[in-house]
Protein backbone atom coordinates (compact mmCIF):
# COMPACT_ATOMS: atom_id res chain seq x y z
CA UNK A 1 0.00 0.00 0.00
CA UNK A 2 1.31 3.35 -1.13
CA UNK A 3 0.45 5.64 1.21
CA UNK A 4 0.63 10.12 0.33
CA UNK A 5 0.05 12.55 2.91
CA UNK A 6 -0.97 15.89 1.76
CA UNK A 7 -1.50 19.06 3.60
CA UNK A 8 -5.45 19.71 2.96
CA UNK A 9 -8.41 18.17 0.80
CA UNK A 10 -7.53 20.27 -1.88
CA UNK A 11 -4.02 18.90 -2.84
CA UNK A 12 -5.47 15.48 -2.74
CA UNK A 13 -7.54 15.88 -5.07
CA UNK A 14 -5.20 17.61 -7.39
CA UNK A 15 -3.20 14.19 -6.56
CA UNK A 16 -6.06 12.06 -7.35
CA UNK A 17 -6.78 14.03 -10.18
CA UNK A 18 -3.13 13.55 -11.91
CA UNK A 19 -3.05 9.42 -11.47
CA UNK A 20 -6.83 9.88 -12.78
CA UNK A 21 -5.78 11.21 -16.01
CA UNK A 22 -2.35 9.67 -16.31
CA UNK A 23 -3.98 5.97 -16.40
CA UNK A 24 -6.90 7.35 -18.60
CA UNK A 25 -4.02 8.98 -20.88
CA UNK A 26 -2.41 5.25 -21.17
CA UNK A 27 -6.13 3.73 -21.78
CA UNK A 28 -8.35 6.12 -23.54
CA UNK A 29 -11.42 3.31 -23.04
CA UNK A 30 -10.28 2.58 -19.06
CA UNK A 31 -12.89 1.66 -16.61
CA UNK A 32 -13.00 3.87 -14.09
CA UNK A 33 -14.85 3.02 -10.52
CA UNK A 34 -15.88 6.36 -9.14
CA UNK A 35 -17.19 7.39 -5.80
CA UNK A 36 -19.86 9.63 -4.29
CA UNK A 37 -19.71 12.08 -1.36
CA UNK A 38 -17.66 15.26 -0.31
CA UNK A 39 -14.36 13.85 -0.67
CA UNK A 40 -13.86 13.26 -4.13
CA UNK A 41 -15.30 16.65 -5.27
CA UNK A 42 -12.39 18.57 -5.52
CA UNK A 43 -10.81 15.00 -7.73
CA UNK A 44 -14.15 16.14 -9.77
CA UNK A 45 -13.17 19.80 -10.19
CA UNK A 46 -9.74 19.21 -10.99
CA UNK A 47 -11.01 16.53 -13.52
CA UNK A 48 -13.50 19.50 -15.08
CA UNK A 49 -10.65 22.36 -15.29
CA UNK A 50 -8.14 19.18 -16.71
CA UNK A 51 -10.73 18.62 -19.79
CA UNK A 52 -11.21 22.25 -20.20
CA UNK A 53 -7.54 23.13 -20.67
CA UNK A 54 -7.79 19.60 -23.12
CA UNK A 55 -5.67 17.54 -21.23
CA UNK A 56 -7.69 14.88 -21.10
CA UNK A 57 -10.52 13.12 -23.33
CA UNK A 58 -13.70 11.42 -21.71
CA UNK A 59 -15.19 10.20 -25.27
CA UNK A 60 -13.73 6.47 -24.19
CA UNK A 61 -13.98 6.09 -20.90
CA UNK A 62 -16.42 4.12 -19.31
CA UNK A 63 -17.22 4.12 -15.29
CA UNK A 64 -19.24 2.03 -13.17
CA UNK A 65 -20.10 3.96 -9.22
CA UNK A 66 -20.58 2.81 -6.12
CA UNK A 67 -23.28 2.85 -5.35
CA UNK A 68 -26.98 4.50 -4.69
CA UNK A 69 -29.61 4.56 -2.28
CA UNK A 70 -32.54 2.21 -2.49
CA UNK A 71 -35.66 3.84 -3.58
CA UNK A 72 -34.26 6.97 -4.68
CA UNK A 73 -35.15 7.42 -8.71
CA UNK A 74 -31.96 8.68 -10.65
CA UNK A 75 -34.03 12.24 -11.21
CA UNK A 76 -34.23 12.74 -7.20
CA UNK A 77 -31.55 15.13 -5.93
CA UNK A 78 -29.63 13.09 -3.48
CA UNK A 79 -29.55 10.32 -5.93
CA UNK A 80 -26.08 9.55 -6.29
CA UNK A 81 -26.61 9.17 -10.38
CA UNK A 82 -27.80 13.06 -10.40
CA UNK A 83 -24.41 13.52 -7.98
CA UNK A 84 -22.76 12.14 -10.52
CA UNK A 85 -24.12 14.18 -13.38
CA UNK A 86 -24.25 17.58 -11.59
CA UNK A 87 -20.58 16.86 -10.31
CA UNK A 88 -18.65 15.23 -13.47
CA UNK A 89 -20.61 14.45 -16.11
CA UNK A 90 -22.35 17.16 -17.62
CA UNK A 91 -19.43 19.13 -17.59
CA UNK A 92 -16.97 16.71 -19.41
CA UNK A 93 -17.54 14.80 -23.11
CA UNK A 94 -18.33 11.21 -21.46
CA UNK A 95 -21.30 9.49 -23.37
CA UNK A 96 -23.72 9.33 -20.65
CA UNK A 97 -24.29 5.60 -22.05
CA UNK A 98 -21.02 4.35 -20.88
CA UNK A 99 -21.69 6.01 -17.23
CA UNK A 100 -23.15 3.70 -14.91
CA UNK A 101 -24.95 3.84 -11.44
CA UNK A 102 -26.39 1.11 -9.17
CA UNK A 103 -30.10 1.03 -10.17
CA UNK A 104 -31.60 2.26 -6.60
CA UNK A 105 -35.16 1.20 -7.51
CA UNK A 106 -35.24 -1.94 -9.59
CA UNK A 107 -32.95 -4.02 -7.17
CA UNK A 108 -33.84 -7.60 -8.26
CA UNK A 109 -30.51 -9.09 -9.12
CA UNK A 110 -28.11 -6.10 -8.33
CA UNK A 111 -25.28 -8.76 -9.07
CA UNK A 112 -26.01 -8.57 -12.80
CA UNK A 113 -23.92 -5.28 -12.03
CA UNK A 114 -21.07 -7.11 -11.54
CA UNK A 115 -21.65 -9.24 -14.69
CA UNK A 116 -21.97 -6.07 -16.63
CA UNK A 117 -18.63 -4.76 -15.02
CA UNK A 118 -16.77 -8.56 -16.04
CA UNK A 119 -18.75 -8.12 -19.38
CA UNK A 120 -16.17 -4.43 -19.83
CA UNK A 121 -13.20 -6.14 -18.62
CA UNK A 122 -13.22 -5.40 -15.14
CA UNK A 123 -12.47 -1.86 -13.06
CA UNK A 124 -8.89 -0.38 -14.39
CA UNK A 125 -8.78 2.05 -11.49
CA UNK A 126 -11.10 2.38 -8.70
CA UNK A 127 -11.95 5.30 -6.45
CA UNK A 128 -12.94 5.12 -3.00
CA UNK A 129 -13.80 7.31 0.08
CA UNK A 130 -14.22 5.89 3.26
CA UNK A 131 -16.45 6.02 5.30
CA UNK A 132 -16.25 7.40 9.38
CA UNK A 133 -16.65 3.46 10.51
CA UNK A 134 -14.27 2.01 7.81
CA UNK A 135 -16.83 1.28 5.43
CA UNK A 136 -15.86 1.55 1.25
CA UNK A 137 -18.75 1.64 -0.65
CA UNK A 138 -21.33 1.29 1.46
CA UNK A 139 -20.04 -1.81 3.11
CA UNK A 140 -20.47 -1.48 6.37
CA UNK A 141 -18.71 -3.71 9.19
CA UNK A 142 -19.18 -7.25 9.19
CA UNK A 143 -19.56 -7.55 5.60
CA UNK A 144 -18.74 -10.56 4.15
CA UNK A 145 -15.09 -10.08 2.57
CA UNK A 146 -16.80 -12.13 -0.37
CA UNK A 147 -19.65 -10.08 -1.13
CA UNK A 148 -20.77 -8.99 -4.47
CA UNK A 149 -23.23 -6.15 -5.29
CA UNK A 150 -25.99 -6.46 -3.20
CA UNK A 151 -28.67 -4.86 -1.26
CA UNK A 152 -27.79 -3.47 1.82
CA UNK A 153 -28.21 -1.91 5.50
CA UNK A 154 -26.95 1.40 6.48
CA UNK A 155 -25.75 1.73 10.23
CA UNK A 156 -26.83 4.35 12.17
CA UNK A 157 -23.28 6.02 12.28
CA UNK A 158 -23.74 6.04 8.46
CA UNK A 159 -27.07 7.67 8.25
CA UNK A 160 -26.37 9.76 10.79
CA UNK A 161 -23.05 10.97 8.68
CA UNK A 162 -25.16 11.21 5.23
CA UNK A 163 -27.95 13.34 7.01
CA UNK A 164 -25.79 16.41 6.42
CA UNK A 165 -26.79 16.29 2.90
CA UNK A 166 -30.44 15.59 3.40
CA UNK A 167 -33.27 18.10 4.71
CA UNK A 168 -33.68 16.09 7.75
CA UNK A 169 -32.27 12.52 9.09
CA UNK A 170 -35.05 10.80 8.64
CA UNK A 171 -35.06 11.23 4.94
CA UNK A 172 -32.22 9.34 4.58
CA UNK A 173 -32.64 6.11 2.83
CA UNK A 174 -31.94 3.16 5.25
CA UNK A 175 -30.79 0.95 2.71
CA UNK A 176 -28.60 0.45 -0.51
CA UNK A 177 -27.30 -1.26 -3.48
CA UNK A 178 -23.66 -0.90 -2.82
CA UNK A 179 -20.90 -3.24 -5.01
CA UNK A 180 -19.61 -5.35 -2.61
CA UNK A 181 -15.97 -5.92 -1.31
CA UNK A 182 -14.87 -8.76 -3.48
CA UNK A 183 -16.71 -6.17 -6.49
CA UNK A 184 -13.82 -3.29 -4.86
CA UNK A 185 -10.96 -5.81 -4.90
CA UNK A 186 -11.33 -7.17 -8.30
CA UNK A 187 -10.20 -3.76 -9.44
CA UNK A 188 -6.73 -3.37 -10.90
CA UNK A 189 -5.62 -0.66 -9.20
CA UNK A 190 -7.18 1.24 -6.29
CA UNK A 191 -7.18 5.02 -5.29
CA UNK A 192 -8.89 5.47 -1.65
CA UNK A 193 -8.85 9.24 -0.68
CA UNK A 194 -9.53 10.48 2.53
CA UNK A 195 -9.79 13.81 4.08
CA UNK A 196 -10.95 15.52 8.02
CA UNK A 197 -10.41 14.87 10.95
CA UNK A 198 -13.30 12.35 11.34
CA UNK A 199 -11.71 9.72 8.64
CA UNK A 200 -8.68 9.80 11.32
CA UNK A 201 -9.13 6.45 13.18
CA UNK A 202 -10.68 4.75 9.95
CA UNK A 203 -7.19 5.60 8.31
CA UNK A 204 -5.43 4.35 11.18
CA UNK A 205 -6.94 1.24 11.38
CA UNK A 206 -6.63 0.61 7.13
CA UNK A 207 -3.08 1.50 7.57
CA UNK A 208 -1.92 -0.01 11.44
CA UNK A 209 -4.88 -2.05 12.34
CA UNK A 210 -5.11 -5.53 11.62
CA UNK A 211 -7.44 -7.63 8.79
CA UNK A 212 -10.66 -7.76 10.49
CA UNK A 213 -14.60 -6.91 9.62
CA UNK A 214 -15.05 -4.48 12.08
CA UNK A 215 -13.11 -2.39 9.61
CA UNK A 216 -14.07 -3.56 6.27
CA UNK A 217 -11.64 -1.00 4.83
CA UNK A 218 -8.66 -3.11 6.23
CA UNK A 219 -9.56 -6.12 3.10
CA UNK A 220 -7.59 -3.41 1.14
CA UNK A 221 -4.48 -4.62 2.80
CA UNK A 222 -4.74 -7.71 0.79
CA UNK A 223 -4.62 -5.85 -2.61
CA UNK A 224 -1.45 -5.40 -4.32
CA UNK A 225 -2.05 -2.00 -6.10
CA UNK A 226 -3.43 0.59 -3.27
CA UNK A 227 -2.21 4.15 -3.32
CA UNK A 228 -3.85 5.93 -0.53
CA UNK A 229 -3.68 9.58 -0.23
CA UNK A 230 -5.01 11.53 2.89
CA UNK A 231 -4.57 15.23 4.17
CA UNK A 232 -3.29 15.99 7.60
CA UNK A 233 -6.11 15.43 10.08
CA UNK A 234 -6.99 12.22 8.36
CA UNK A 235 -3.37 10.79 9.18
CA UNK A 236 -3.76 12.43 12.76
CA UNK A 237 -3.94 8.99 14.42
CA UNK A 238 -1.13 7.09 12.51
CA UNK A 239 1.58 6.36 14.76
C1 LIG B 1 -19.88 6.89 -1.74
C2 LIG B 1 -19.36 5.78 -0.93
C3 LIG B 1 -19.04 5.99 0.51
C4 LIG B 1 -18.31 7.31 0.79
C5 LIG B 1 -18.04 7.46 2.28
C6 LIG B 1 -17.37 8.77 2.59
O1 LIG B 1 -20.12 6.47 -3.06
O2 LIG B 1 -19.22 4.72 -1.42
O3 LIG B 1 -18.22 4.93 0.95
O4 LIG B 1 -17.11 7.33 0.08
O5 LIG B 1 -19.23 7.37 2.99
O6 LIG B 1 -18.24 9.83 2.28
P1 LIG B 1 -17.74 11.34 2.34
O7 LIG B 1 -16.73 11.51 1.26
O8 LIG B 1 -18.98 12.17 2.06
O9 LIG B 1 -17.17 11.55 3.69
Amino acid sequence: MKIIRLKNEEQVGLEASKIVINEINKKNNIVLGLATGSTPIPLYNNLIKFYNEGKVNFASVKTFNLDEYKGLKPTHIQSYRYFMNEKLFKHINIDLNNTHVPNGIDVENPSKYDLLINENGGIDLQILGLGVNGHIGFNEPNTDFNSLTSEVNLTESTIKANSRLFASIDEVPKKAISMGLKSIMNAKKIVLLATGKNKAKAIQQLIEGKLSVDWPCTILQEHSNVIVIIDEQAASELG
